[in-house]
């Protein structure tokens, strides 16, 4: 199981030493919020940017905003590693996932709690990873949502059925006992900001969740 910590529950006061405490995990999740999309604004590329020279972690790079395509660029100049933009924000998917492939990166789309698999599934083959959301995008901290569940089982079997290799990543609410479900129901990388970063052992967290 890949690990990816949300760097939204790190200490921005000082974020360089923040991130420390979890370098062991495979990658840092990047939540960029535009306060449009969701109720909250957050990082922007020169977060990145100031992160990217003290860790070679993968950069899991969320985007939570309306015009994903017109950010994509600084991110990726940025050094953001992967790239995953929301469905409910983009009419022209196929364009969106071209354009963001022209940069070298992986992509992913996510999908909100109430957006069904559906919506997604024609674009599978042309996908690096499917983010689940577990929780309503915009906050750290809240409950994990238990429909996600189900999401996650339905493309394990895509998987399994169509020999995709796309990463099932789940984010929100992911503690040692959610992260537990989602494992069993086929996830591949699990998100987790609060139960990491809150605690007084990051990298014993980051563990309970492989
Ligand atoms: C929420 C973000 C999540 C969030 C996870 O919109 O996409 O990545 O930071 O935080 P926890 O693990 O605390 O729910
Ligand atoms: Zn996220």
């Amino acid at each position: 199981m890949l690990v990816a910590p949300s760097i939204l529950s790190a200490d921005f006061g000082d974020l360089k030493n923040s991130i420390k405490k979890v370098s062991t995990a495979e990658w840092l999740h990047v939540d960029v919020m535009d306060g449009h999309f969701v109720p909250n604004i957050s990082i922007g590329p020169v977060v990145v940017k100031g992160l990217r020279p003290y860790t070679k972690q993968v950069l899991d790079t969320h985007l939570m905003i309306s015009e994903p395509l017109k950010y994509v660029k600084q991110f990726v100049a940025a050094g953001s590693d992967r790239i995953t933009f929301h469905i409910e924000t983009v009419s022209d998917v196929v364009y969106t996932i071209e354009e963001i492939k022209k940069l070298s990166v992986p992509v992913g789309i996510s999908i909100k709690p109430n957006t069904p698999v559906d919506s997604i599934k024609e674009y599978l083959k042309d996908i690096d990873q499917v983010l689940v959301m577990s929780v309503e995008p915009g906050f750290g901290g809240q409950k994990f949502m238990t429909n996600a569940l189900e999401k996650i089982k339905e493309l394990d079997t895509i998987k399994k059925t169509t020999r995709l290799n796309f990463e099932i990543v789940v984010d929100g609410g992911i503690n040692e006992t959610t992260g537990a479900l989602c494992k069993e129901a086929g996830a591949t990388v699990l998100v987790a900001g609060s139960y990491v970063f809150n605690s007084e052992n990051p990298k014993g967290r980051i563990d309970s969740l492989r």
